[in-house]
């Protein structure tokens, strides 16, 4: 057999299919980050992600950035796809991906049963929204600082439903983690039967006390619905710790994975109380579990084997590694900011209270059209709002940080001494 047909021959077994995306470099070793972590990271950054050199991107929390390996699993995929080299359907959305969901839930800290696949975090949260009987009159309880895909939901049954919505104001900057959970737990009246909340607040990336919300209000009967689109990968987070009923993340945020992922968990007790969305067969087969959530219709399967090579990816460095790296960088900003005497800061000191996300307010009265003309000249990404949140991951350069804050500086800095 010559070397063609030998190609041939592995591809009609599903062996192997030529790759049109290179596969990444390793990683680089361990010892080079116990030698020189700055030159580790550099190196994760060039080797393992497609960032140019003059991208100066803070702003992971929007959307994260898809590495390299990602890329090419997903490539693999599509290739290997096209050509019916598997044989099972090349999709997803009538599949319960077991062992896809096995490592996924693994990770998560929660089980392969409670846990299903969707498009992101909107999809989720509108599923628990949409999916739970609630009568007219029913309260559900919210921060005032919701994300538009956590509020818009239950402001649509309220609509639709005359069920009744509450945002409980959260005090910026709050004073500790027991002020938090203090605020929440007090907010729950004879009325409320759902208390839904960001585990990271999307605006400023405070993190809530969840497990003491979640606690108390299960002991007064109040169902929990927690919004994880920030917590995995950005903070170490066990879903079965946090003790809520339903959540929502989007691992393409501080995951790795490509957009187009989410998470739905629905604890196992509570499965039975909540009405799938989208449906099609199976839609009533309570023996799927959780899987019965992602019976959605043909969908794209390359986007969760990038989601997969994206959670190893994550686990090859490490989650304690990346964590100290991003809060490190987080505290950076944060001390940078603090110097400014301009700046309003929403993010406590206290450590407990952030993970990868610095946030403050410019000054009321500052005209920002340079601010940004400049971040646009020197393609900086921040969110774009006189509340302005920077973010950090693994990818984040010291240097990037003092890009961004020169520009600051340089403009709305010099504005407020003139
Ligand atoms: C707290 C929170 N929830 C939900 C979402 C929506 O996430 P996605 O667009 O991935 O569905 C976001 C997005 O920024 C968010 O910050």
């Amino acid at each position: 057999m010559n070397r063609r047909e030998m190609l041939g021959a592995a591809a009609l077994l599903g062996a192997a299919a030529p790759r049109i995306v290179r596969a990444a470099a390793p990683l680089p070793d361990t010892t080079l980050f116990e030698r020189e972590p700055e030159r580790y990271w550099s190196r994760i950054r060039k080797e393992q992600f497609f960032l140019p050199e003059w991208r100066v991107f803070l702003n992971n929390g929007s959307l994260g950035v898809t590495p390299r390996p990602v890329v090419a699993a997903m490539a693999e995929y599509m290739e290997r796809s096209a050509g019916l080299l598997m044989d099972e359907y090349p999709r997803w959305g009538y599949e319960t991906l077991d062992e896809h969901r096995a490592e996924m839930a693994a990770f998560l800290g929660c089980k392969k049963e409670e846990l299903a696949f969707m498009h992101n975090a909107t999809e989720a949260l509108s599923t628990i929204a949409g999916g739970l009987d609630l009568r007219p009159g029913d309260e559900v309880v919210l921060t005032n600082q919701e994300h538009p895909s956590g509020r818009s939901p239950w402001l649509m049954k309220q609509a639709r439903y005359g069920i009744s919505v509450r945002e409980v104001p959260i005090p910026l900057p709050p004073k500790s983690p027991e002020q938090l959970a203090d605020v929440m737990i007090s907010a729950i009246g004879p009325r409320t039967r759902v208390l839904a909340f960001s585990g990271i607040l999307s605006a400023t990336g405070i993190i809530m006390p969840v497990r003491q919300i979640c606690d108390a209000a299960r002991a007064k009967g109040v169902i929990t619905v927690v919004d994880g689109a920030h917590m995995n990968g950005q903070i170490p987070v066990k879903l079965s710790d946090l003790g809520c009923d339903f959540y929502a993340g989007s691992p393409h945020k501080w995951m790795f994975a490509p957009a187009g992922c989410g998470i739905l968990y629905v604890r196992e007790e509570m499965q039975d109380r909540l009405w799938p969305n989208t449906v099609t067969g199976n839609w009533d087969n309570t023996k799927l579990q959780a899987a019965r959530f992602m019976m959605v219709g043909t969908n794209n399967r390359a986007i969760f084997e990038g989601m997969i090579a994206g959670l190893r990816f994550f686990k090859q460095i490490g989650e304690e590694r990346i964590y100290s790296r991003i809060h490190q960088m987080a505290k950076s900003a944060r001390a940078k900011a603090v110097r400014l005497p301009y700046l309003e800061l929403l993010t406590p000191d206290d450590s407990r209270m952030y993970g990868a996300l610095v946030t403050f307010r410019l000054p009321r009265d500052a005209d920002l059209t340079a601010l940004w003309k400049t971040c646009k000249e020197k393609r900086i990404w921040t969110t774009q709002s006189p509340q302005l949140r920077l973010s950090t991951h693994i990818h984040t350069r010291p240097r990037d940080l003092d890009v961004f804050f020169d520009v600051l500086e340089s403009t709305v800095g010099r504005q407020s001494r003139a």
